[in-house]
């Protein structure tokens, strides 16, 4: 079976979707969630559902091989959940089209640096969009750039808010991540 590290910043709703869907389809399984925010409730997401979580500093990151070294025993893929720091070059040179993440956004619109989270959909919603989407690609050495694997959209109404949009994204985002994680995995 398929080992997948998460990476996650935030909130951690696609990290717990995806790992209870790995829980059911045993295609794989979700070792453990790495972290770069000492905040945020992916750690109490971990915490129930009994999946091991660790907090790295930027330090550990980017100037040594300590993160890298870990996934070496628990990772054949790594997902990237809503998380917020860039992937240094030894972690994709160790997992080359093995490190997949998800982009609230039809790329190549509304991707690059600071364009996550909150600041994509308010974006979308000042440039009156009438639809925006999600976009599942590999990661390479640029922000939002490598190949993608799959996209999925959804109509925006004029009357979408910000978090209006947010919650269409989530709900693509829940439906489609895992599987695509699955596909790209069984393939
Ligand atoms: C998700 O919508 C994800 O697409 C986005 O952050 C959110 C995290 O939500 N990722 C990015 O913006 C990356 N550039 P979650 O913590 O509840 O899964």
């Amino acid at each position: 079976m398929k080992k997948i590290a998460i990476f996650a910043s935030g909130s951690g709703s696609n990290a717990e979707n995806i790992i209870s869907f790995f829980r059911t389809e045993k295609t794989a399984v979700v070792t453990k969630v790495f972290c770069n925010n000492p905040k945020a409730a992916v750690f109490e997401r971990c915490k129930r559902l009994q999946v091991d979580a660790i907090l790295f500093s930027k330090e550990d990151f980017f100037k040594s091989d300590n993160i890298l070294n870990q996934l070496k025993d628990v990772a054949d893929y790594i997902v990237l959940a809503g998380f917020l720091l860039k992937i240094p070059t030894n972690i994709i040179e160790a997992f080359p089209n093995k490190i997949i993440n998800i982009h609230p956004a039809l790329l190549p619109k509304y991707g690059g640096k600071g364009m996550y989270g909150m600041h994509v959909h308010t974006a979308v919603k000042e440039n009156n969009e009438q639809e925006t989407g999600i976009t599942i690609h590999f990661v390479n050495e640029n922000y939002d750039e490598g190949a993608i694997i799959f996209q999925a959209t959804t109509k925006l109404e004029p009357s979408d808010s910000p978090e209006d949009i947010a919650q269409k994204i989530h709900t693509l985002e829940y439906k489609h991540f895992p599987k695509v994680i699955e596909s790209v995995i069984l393939q």
